[in-house]
């Protein structure tokens, strides 16, 4: 699906306003669950953790390694992964309140000495080439301006045989474009790749791919656990945020489920820069 304005849109201040919220709601880790059916009584917590395991499982950490977090969030993930894989993590986020939050996170989750979140805008890295022996993108390249541009920055960060694993929304069926338009309008994506189009966009970088999946079905699919799952938090968030607040978090998301349930496919991709 082709992009939806031209224009850049302020992610700081896009996250700055949405994460307080979506980090209460989602334990520090702001990005899609895995429930395997409905009968599945995995907290939104668990559900939300189940993905991070998922996608950070290809990378194949070892103790030692040092991983670039593009795009990291409130930092629950690059703990951890910091926690369960002994790595070192630098994360880069453009938002003020998740890299207070996720430096804060690691100190308190005793992992303050190999995890460090920086300000970083995945459009222009300030690393040198061949920095990090991984790097993970856990739901954040939806919001590169340019795509093509950013995989070449993480290419380039990325030593000879370094691995890259990465999440996101695909597009699945484009039928009822108007239920798609306004998914990709809350959540303000420029682009919607089918999994073929993110495939080509790695391999154009000139990543090598050695693994993908669509596991849409259980992650959009199952929107109506997540309403579900949500809906326990609600009181404890009201008493925390405010009535207003958790009125407007609604409806700036107003949209996010309008697609049905299999037009939005969600790939998981790992792949690798050749080694020399
Ligand atoms: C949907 S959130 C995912 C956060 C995190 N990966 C997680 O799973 O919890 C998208 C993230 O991408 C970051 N982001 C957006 N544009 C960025 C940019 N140009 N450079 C670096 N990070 C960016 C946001 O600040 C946010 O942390």
């Amino acid at each position: 699906m082709t992009p939806v304005a031209a224009e850049r849109v302020d992610f700081g201040r896009h996250y700055d306003e949405r994460s307080p919220i979506t980090d209460e709601l989602r334990d520090g880790q702001v990005h899609m669950w895995y429930w395997y059916d409905r009968r599945d009584d995995a907290s939104l917590t668990e559900a939300v953790l189940r993905m991070t395991r998922k996608v950070t499982d290809t990378l194949g950490l070892r103790p030692g390694e040092h991983l670039l977090d593009a795009g990291c969030g409130p930092g629950e993930t690059a703990v951890h992964v910091a926690r369960t894989t002994g790595v070192r993590v630098t994360g880069i986020t453009v938002s003020g309140f998740e890299i207070d939050r996720a430096n804060e996170r690691a100190r308190a989750g005793g992992v303050g000495d190999r995890v460090t979140i920086q300000y970083g805008d995945f459009m222009d890295l300030s690393f040198p080439d061949d920095t990090f022996d991984a790097v993970l993108a856990l739901e954040s390249l939806q919001n590169a301006p340019d795509l093509g541009r950013v995989l070449g920055e993480l290419y380039r960060v990325l030593r000879p045989g370094g691995r890259i694993s990465l999440s996101d929304f695909s597009l699945e069926s484009a039928r009822e474009p108007e239920r798609i338009r306004q998914f990709m309008a809350a959540i303000e994506l420029r682009e919607l790749p089918t999994l073929a189009q993110w495939l080509d966009h790695l391999r154009t970088a000139g990543f090598e791919v050695e693994e993908y999946t669509q596991c849409g079905p259980r992650v959009f699919g199952r929107k109506a656990k997540y309403v579900e799952a949500a809906m326990v938090r609600q009181r404890e968030l009201v008493e925390k945020f405010g009535a207003p607040a958790l009125a407007e978090f609604g409806r700036r998301h107003h949209g996010f489920f309008a697609p049905r349930r299999d037009q939005i496919g969600y790939v998981i991709i790992a792949a690798r820069k050749p080694y020399r």
